[in-house]
């Protein structure tokens, strides 16, 4: 499977400000990437570096009210609408923030969700094909890609015992069956087999500062 896709990250570039990156984090519901991705900013914004984070889908305005159409959708949405809606989302993402913000050095941008979720989600789980996914984001900007991209690797029952423990409501993933976690996870399995060289698969089952800590020794291997 992985060799039929190789030729498509030929299309792929990273941003080329020296000294500036692009980091995204990956995962499921409660696998903790907004609970490390403000340890990632205290330890960047005390090596010097501005730092922007931002989630998607959302971050721009634009962007936040296709959120708010995605998550809070009463029913379900075809697989291709929803992933061009994200990829709307991304563009917009791309054109307004992330790349005016990588152009000033010592900048980095930090992604809560990026193009790894969308190859999960619309790609596996979706059932669309990391084939048709990888083709849609051929075009500038959606061709961008992050320098390193850590992924939090967890099993559903950690996921969900996490997600009990926070107690909100459910939004239109999470309300989704055991079947689809294990296709998000099989997915983001396959991605970082794919994208090998930019996506670190870190067990995520450990404590919150065992994942820092794991984080934090690799930042300090390209980023100085
Ligand atoms: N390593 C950890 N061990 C135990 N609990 C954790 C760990 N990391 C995060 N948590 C807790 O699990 C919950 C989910 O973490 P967090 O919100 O960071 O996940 P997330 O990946 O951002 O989830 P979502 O995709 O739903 O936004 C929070 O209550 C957080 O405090
Ligand atoms: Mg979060």
């Amino acid at each position: 499977m992985q060799n039929s896709l190789q030729h498509l990250k030929s299309f792929y570039i990273t941003p080329e400000t020296p000294e500036s990156y692009f980091l995204s984090l990956e995962g499921i519901e409660g696998s903790g990437k907004s609970t490390q991705i403000k340890f990632l900013e205290k330890i960047l914004i005390k090596k010097g570096y501005r730092v922007l984070s931002l989630r998607e889908p959302g971050g721009t305005e634009f962007g936040e009210r296709l959120r708010e159409a995605i998550l809070k959708s009463s029913t379900p949405l075809h697989p291709l609408a929803e992933c061009h809606l994200f990829l709307a989302s991304r563009a917009q993402l791309l054109k307004e923030k992330i790349l005016p913000f990588l152009l000033q050095p010592k900048s980095i941008v930090i992604l809560d969700r990026y193009i790894d979720s969308t190859l999960a989600y619309q790609g596996q789980a979706r059932k669309l094909g990391f084939k048709t996914v990888l083709e849609l984001h051929q075009h500038n900007p959606l061709n961008i890609l992050p320098h390193r991209t850590f992924y939090l690797d967890i099993p559903l029952e950690v996921s969900w015992e996490r997600q009990n423990l926070r107690g909100q409501e459910k939004d239109y993933f999470e309300s989704e069956k055991a079947d689809f976690y294990n296709e998000l996870i099989t997915g983001y399995q396959q991605m970082a087999g794919l994208f090998s060289d930019r996506i670190l698969t870190i067990d995520a089952r450990g404590s919150v500062e065992e994942v820092s800590t794991y984080i934090e020794q690799d930042i300090e291997r390209f980023i100085k």
